[in-house]
């Protein structure tokens, strides 16, 4: 549950910008109890939240039995909410800071022995000037280089260790991030250096109702010393956490390295399918997909309704035939395992857009300009040239960044990501990605490659997964994907290629895949029927469960 630190009175639009700017999302009442909880079985005495928003943290701390409590926050609305439900209970002695917490020094507050809390989560295009300095600076006294893209909380949580005496501990809510960028794994890197043991408990619903991302619990102990990894403890539902403190189900639980080699989601299949992937990504003949070729964003329009027309309504809209370039517009375009001009008018008989309609440059200087300035007269009545994406490019009708690819992917992955060999140049906007290879001539055997359970698992375990469920892979983690390239004659690799993809176009993309496993797993690399189905189960498993954190959180 989600309690705004802005009075109830307050418009619900200004409670949303107030909280976004401050990062100011609270945290529900079992995950204070169990942190708070955790925290003082470790360790008791001084217990400082950094950002204590209306001080729930504190006052969980001071019925379970904290010596003294520290208070900070930004926000003087927050802070005085928190004094209130303080100055209610029958509180030990309280030392409130209002303020930024990168101006206070731990000398100033004097030794803590437990710090906990959820630090704000402002992204980096929002956490800036002075403050983002003084928290940059912060994070390098513990010898943590944090990247232009470190959101707030990462410093803050690098801040927040340096207040903790010899032996002290951590217990914080925080985003999977902290596992799945490079700003993260460096953070993750520091706290490893400057604790005994670093926990991340990952649950299987998202319980942060209105956090877009997957929230981890951390947990540190025994500051001073180092370990050499992370423990991330699965647990299946939030609820788990009740009564439990420092028996955390241990058994289950994966060693992130702290370097960041090491993807978060091998915590959650087995571990007979986690040594596979391991072997299989030693092989030789097993590449990443970067070994082929590059995998590079889709263009933007800046007004997909204006720019794009099917073939048919851009002969009656009379614009000039060589104006209309093919493109395929989204996953949903990608029917079989090759996109050509059949896929192109099916997908406009159904409707869809599938031409983007580019002016050439000669037009400007041609004799007759009247297309070109019926089209720009159009767009400005329509108020498409002022639009953001539009104004500043010039000429603003002209959309750029147009990519002719071997192969088109899936950006935003459903359950079912395919490749299509791209046989119509079409172009592709941001909805998908394209792969360029280096020699034009395997994109068939890539197509294919992508198709088995090996790059379906790499899919899974490269990418990150939001609010919906949804697995968006950027073109780095798509490139990092493994591949098997199928190295079978020719006219076994077209065979396997046409059933393939008449499959996906049956809508059995369990089938297509069992033709890819066999081809490449089986027969190529020698894999069992059994370590088949490891992969396949361990592909399944991710998708489900991410797919499962997409549904509210079960009371
Ligand atoms: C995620 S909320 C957590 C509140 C509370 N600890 C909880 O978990 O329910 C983050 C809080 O950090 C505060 N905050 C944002 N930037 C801060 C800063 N630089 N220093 C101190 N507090 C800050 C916000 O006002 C907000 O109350």
């Amino acid at each position: 549950m989600v309690f705004p630190a802005l009075p109830q009175s307050a418009h619900p639009e200004s409670q949303q910008r107030h909280r976004k700017a401050l990062g100011a999302y609270y945290t529900a009442a079992p995950v204070v109890q169990f942190i708070v909880g955790w925290g003082l079985a470790q360790r008791g005495g001084t217990v400082m939240d950094p950002s204590c928003g209306d001080g729930r943290f504190l006052v969980a701390a001071a019925r379970q039995g904290a010596g003294r409590l520290i208070g900070c926050n930004l926000d003087p609305l927050a802070l005085q909410l928190a004094k209130t439900s303080l100055a209610a209970s029958s509180a030990p002695p309280v030392s409130w800071y209002e303020g930024d917490f990168f101006l206070l020094s731990p000398e100033r507050v004097g030794p803590v022995d437990l710090i906990v809390g959820n630090p704000p989560f402002i992204r980096y295009q929002h956490f800036s000037g002075e403050r983002r300095s003084r928290a940059l600076a912060s994070a390098l006294r513990v010898s943590a280089r944090l990247s232009r893209l470190a959101a707030s909380w990462a410093p803050f949580l690098l801040h927040a260790m340096q207040f903790l005496r010899h032996g002290g501990a951590m217990g914080m809510v925080v985003p999977a991030e902290l596992a799945q960028t490079t700003y993260g794994t460096e953070t993750l890197r520091a706290l490893c250096a400057g604790f005994g043991r670093v926990r991340l408990l990952t649950f299987r619903r998202n319980w942060f109702e209105d956090a877009q991302q997957e929230t981890f619990l951390l947990l540190t102990e025994r500051r001073g010393e180092r370990t050499a990894s992370a423990e991330l403890v699965p647990l299946a539902r939030i609820e788990d956490l009740c009564g439990v403190t420092d028996q955390i189900a241990s058994n289950a639980s994966f060693c992130l390295g702290a370097g960041g080699q090491d993807r978060v989601g091998l915590a959650f299949v087995a571990p007979a399918c986690r040594d596979l992937v391991q072997a299989l990504g030693e092989r030789d003949d097993v590449v990443r997909l970067r070994a082929v070729g590059e995998v590079a964003n889709g263009y933007v329009s800046g007004a997909n309704d204006f720019f794009h027309c099917t073939a048919a309504e851009g002969a009656v809209r009379g614009l000039p035939a060589d104006w209309l370039l093919p493109v395929a517009r989204s996953s949903r375009s990608l029917r079989g395992l090759a996109f050509s001009n059949p896929d192109l008018e099916h997908a406009e008989r159904g409707g869809a857009k599938h031409h983007l309609i580019l002016p050439h440059d000669d037009d400007l200087f041609a004799a007759d300009r009247s297309a070109l300035k019926a089209f720009q007269c159009e767009g400005e009545r329509l108020g498409v040239a002022g639009r953001y994406k539009c104004r500043v490019r010039s000429p603003w009708w002209r959309v750029p960044g147009l990519i002719h690819a071997h192969l088109l992917l899936p950006y935003m992955i459903g359950s079912q990501p395919h490749a299509a060999v791209n046989r119509c140049h079409a172009l592709y906007p941001n909805s998908l990605h394209g792969l360029r290879l280096a020699n034009p001539v395997i994109a068939e055997r890539v197509a294919l490659g992508l198709l088995s359970n090996l790059s379906l698992l790499g899919m899974e375990l490269e990418g990150r997964s939001y609010g919906g469920g949804v697995l968006k892979l950027e073109p780095t983690e798509m490139q990092r994907v493994h591949l098997v390239l199928p190295s079978c004659p020719e006219c076994e690799l077209a065979d396997a290629f046409d059933r393939a993809d008449h499959l996906l176009r049956q809508g059995d993309f369990g089938g297509a895949v069992g033709i890819a496993d066999r081809l490449i797993l089986q027969q190529q690399l020698g894999l069992s029927s059994a370590e088949l189905q490891v992969l396949e189960e361990g592909r399944s498993t991710l998708v489900e469960r991410r797919l499962a954190r997409s549904r509210r959180r079960v009371p």
